[in-house]
């Protein structure tokens, strides 16, 4: 069944408070529910009651404390009916059994590693208890957990805790727990088990003493004190920059190993996947630092935008997710360096939302209608959701977005809001009229915005013509266009930024141009020399942008532009071109020649400026992946080709570099103990950035490199940065190397997850038997989420040539794993099918066979709404 924003009405029913008494077992576990409901002044009168339920089994059924008579309800596998309830407040007492051992979905209630833990977002909570499960309906949670004390010393729920105390004669104890704040459903949570913790005492700005801890699995305390860091520097930056402080006593983080994604934000009681909180020198990477300090601001943001403020129905996920977002963006950026978080940001917008976008799977940032919620928690609602409130703060400016963000908070603080909610406040707090805008929450599609220009130099003035496009996306053929705000610079040859001066009709504030109808032409004056134009400085807008700048042009911007954005933009628009031309050389069977220019460009800046930003210049470094030229070639793909035009690259400018490579090598080796700050993170980036250069041009002596840094290494940064250089060097050291690995973590499954996930994206013949293989790794399991997208992630988004091999072994090996997962985890083998997202864009070879393999899944009796939804729309 489809479900509509269009047919959004309000419940008929409202649950004030709910008082929960939950008793864990793990087989048998015991939910009773009291809920006091009342029928809503906005619901139809005398209207039947429609609980959602999933998996449960109905205990036992009272109203205001009277057993139900048997005519008086139905229950369906979705639902219990209560025909008709009374038009007045009443009390209904559900007692519900449950098996968190059974739960292999990991949603609901189930158990990981012996540890009770919850997952209710999106609608898990009908796992739990027959509820109004949809975000609009807000209640005030008291919980009781009780369990047995062994199995579950540590009980935690929502809130503040209130009281604690045995059951005697039992061996059992229990903890209550309070909610003040009313909330939805999906943000329940509880946890039961034996785990331990590190904590501290945070002061809010205001003097409110707040606990704040994380709880691990026993013995893995140590590894939990970047994150606790990371929370309270969440905590003190969200006071500074939005005004928002923490509410509550106590805020727990609990880190469990099978969890369908990265984190959730349950008011007081956040869920990990333990990969993104557990951390050490020898068994993290400086990523893996950088994602747990992203991935704990973010949940706890979501304390204000999500969970004090949170959504009316899941179409307004955005609201939520593209908000926190960008609130997590700008905490890293404030914490790191501005410049490389925002390349490293577009890298992951371009390779994930435009994939998404100029797909079968294309949705606006706003969906309008779906099938299954859990498909659309998507890089178009996260990574272009942020996107798009940056492009709102560079329209309306910083102050007047800061302004719009306080009038929200106290506006909609306590209510499930809409996005139309959200933007009136900055429509409000600007005096403009934000309705076009609008337009980029409803539309879907990359739009392209194209630019010519020219110079008159009698006249000393400068002509920029600007047009946008957008393509059309399923179910939406025709395209309005968007507001696009062009940040721009005029640069000189000699590197000097020239003066903006154009007419006062033109729409020019602080150096953005705002694009809002199909074209718009400016003329610059008093431009005293030929300028080469810097657009969309800063990646201003999620657009594509077209413009036949002639190398020379971009060289003058990599050297000189003042917005570093631009200057690695101008640097990858050069490697595109090189890697274009070696890739229609490679399928044309012709010889591949290297344009020497782009090794001489990257040389002087090597000389020149590699040592002011090492993280910046190791982005420099990194060519366009095989996938970004895919998504440039637009159509008639052949990896294959592009694989080889790409090495060809690589191997020519490691080739031209070797010595400025190897120099840098040296030059930035470790000096001291490990220390995950951004520095020195970046210095490792970029110290493998040559590394892995070097070793393209020359296999020997990068591999003799590579095995004396793997060997040495006193961090994972320094020991995996080393074996991803050699997983790409066929030969004995690679294996030795990879064998030293799994011996020494044998007892780490994080840590294998590297190995598995490595071993994936080799770009071999044998890839897919070592991968077929490693699925019988005592270490592998179906079961645990981190293992699959490991290994079989890795090798569907990270392996282009293999997981794309011309007889469709590939794309049959994914199909095979996503109708084997899908009766466990329907979540995660959805979401493992998305890897067929393009598969439209490759030569007519290879799409008859990703079809194929799609048919093959879409056809399988007995599919999960999940699968059955991504497979349908990619076939449609
Ligand atoms: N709200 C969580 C977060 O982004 C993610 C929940 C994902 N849920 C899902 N059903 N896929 O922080
Ligand atoms: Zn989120």
């Amino acid at each position: 069944p489809v479900v509509r924003l269009e047919d959004y009405r309000p419940t008929d029913y409202l649950i004030d408070t709910v008082k929960l008494d939950v008793r864990l077992h793990p087989t048998a576990t015991r939910v009773t529910a009291e809920l006091a409901l009342r029928p809503n002044p906005k619901g139809t009168p005398g209207a039947a009651l429609t609980l959602d339920g999933d998996e449960l089994r109905l205990v036992s059924a009272r109203l205001d404390g009277v057993a139900l008579g048997a005519a008086a309800y139905a229950v369906t596998p979705s639902s219990l009916v209560l025909h008709a309830p009374p038009q007045r407040p009443f009390t209904l007492t559900l007692e519900t059994e449950l098996d968190p051992s059974a739960n292999t979905k990991l949603m609901g209630l189930y158990r990981s590693s012996g540890i009770y833990c919850t997952q209710c977002e999106a609608e898990g909570f009908r796992r739990i208890t027959y509820f109004l499960d949809r975000p609009d309906v807000l209640s005030v949670y008291t919980t009781r957990i009780e369990a047995d004390r062994e199995e579950a010393p540590l009980l935690l729920g929502n809130g503040n805790p209130v009281e604690r105390g045995e059951v005697p004669g039992t061996g059992r104890h229990y903890a209550l727990w309070h909610d003040p704040f009313p909330k939805p459903c999906y943000l329940f949570a509880l946890v039961g088990g034996r785990l331990d913790k590190v904590s501290q005492t945070y002061v809010t700005g205001s003097g409110r003493a707040v606990e704040i801890a994380i709880h691990v699995e026993a013995g893995k305390g140590e590894r939990a004190t970047y994150a606790l860091d990371a929370l309270a520097r969440s905590m003190r930056w969200d006071e500074k920059v939005f005004g928002r402080e923490y509410d509550l006593d106590v805020f727990n983080v609990v880190a469990v190993s099978d969890f369908n994604m990265g984190a959730m934000e349950n008011k007081g009681l956040n869920i990990f996947n333990d990969k993104y909180v557990l951390a050490s020198a020898e068994k993290a990477t400086d990523a893996d630092y950088a994602n747990i300090e992203a991935i704990i601001a973010h949940e706890y943001f979501h304390n204000w935008t999500g969970n004090r403020i949170t959504c009316r129905d899941w179409f307004q996920l955005c609201l939520k997710e593209g908000l926190t977002v960008f609130r997590d963006q700008e905490f890293s950026s404030d914490e790191r360096s501005r410049p490389v978080k925002r390349i490293a940001d577009v890298r992951t917008l371009r390779a994930q939302q435009f994939a998404e976008d100029a797909g079968p799977l294309a949705h606006p940032v706003r969906p309008a209608q779906y099938r299954e919620i859990n498909n659309f928690y998507t890089a178009t609602v996260y990574e272009k959701g942020a996107e798009v409130i940056r492009m709102l703060k560079t329209l309306i400016g910083a102050e007047a977005f800061r302004r719009g963000m306080d009038l929200y908070f106290e506006r909609c603080d306590g209510t499930a809001a809409t996005v139309e909610d959200f933007i009136a406040c900055f429509a409000e707090a600007s005096g403009r009229d934000l309705s076009q805008f609008f337009t980029w929450y409803e539309q879907a599609g990359t739009p392209t915005v194209t630019a010519s220009s020219h110079y008159d130099p009698a006249a000393r003035t400068y002509r920029l013509d600007l047009a946008q496009r957008t393509p059309p996306t399923p179910g939406q053929a025709e395209k309005r266009p968007v507001v696009i705000p062009v940040a721009l610079g005029l640069v000189g040859e000699s590197g000097r930024e020239l003066p903006l001066k154009a007419g006062n009709e033109v729409p020019l504030a602080n150096g953005v141009l705002t694009l809002d109808g199909p074209a718009l032409s400016v003329t610059f004056t008093d431009v005293p020399e030929r300028p080469v134009p810097s657009l969309l400085r800063g990646f201003s807008a999620p657009v594509r942008l077209e413009m036949d700048l002639a190398d020379e042009d971009l060289f003058v911007l990599f050297r000189h532009d003042r917005d570093p954005f631009n200057q690695w933009q101008a640097a990858q628009t050069v490697a595109t071109r090189v890697i274009l031309e070696a890739t229609r050389a490679a399928r044309a069977g012709q010889a591949i020649s290297v344009d020497a220019r782009l090794g001489e460009a990257l040389a002087h800046f090597l000389d020149s400026r590699a040592e002011a930003d090492h993280a910046f210049a190791a982005q420099v470094l990194a060519l366009p992946t095989e996938a970004d030229m895919a998504r440039e070639i637009g159509g008639d793909v052949d990896p294959d080709a592009v694989f080889t035009g790409r090495l060809a690259v690589k191997r020519a400018l490691g080739a031209a570099l070797a010595d400025r490579l190897a120099a840098l090598y040296g030059r930035l080796a470790s000096r001291g103990a490990y220390s995950p700050d951004a520095a020195s993170a970046g210095r490792r980036a970029l110290r493998h950035a040559a590394l892995d250069l070097l070793a393209a041009g020359d296999a020997a002596r990068g591999t003799e490199l590579a095995v004396a840094q793997f060997a040495a290494a006193d961090n994972m940064t320094d020991r995996f940065g080393a074996l991803a250089v050699l997983a790409h060097l066929p030969g004995a050291a690679r294996e030795t190397a990879l064998a030293d690995f799994a011996g020494r973590f044998h007892d780490d499954p994080l840590v294998l997850d590297k190995w598995f996930a490595l071993q994936a994206t080799i770009p071999e013949a044998g890839t897919l038997d070592r991968v077929r293989e490693l699925t019988r790794h005592p270490a592998f399991s179906m079961g645990n989420p981190n293992r699959v997208r490991s290994l079989v992630g890795s090798f569907a988004m990270g392996n282009a040539t293999q997981f794309n091999r011309a007889d469709g072994a590939g794309y049959d090996f994914l199909a095979d794993v996503v109708i084997a997962l899908d009766p466990k985890n329907p979540q995660v083998a959805a979401r493992l099918l998305t890897a067929f997202r393009t598969w439209r864009m490759l030569e007519p070879g290879r799409r008859a066979k990703a079809e194929a393999a799609l048919k093959r899944v879409a056809g399988t009796p007995g599919l999960s709404p999940d699968v059955s939804d991504i497979s349908g729309r990619s076939l449609a």
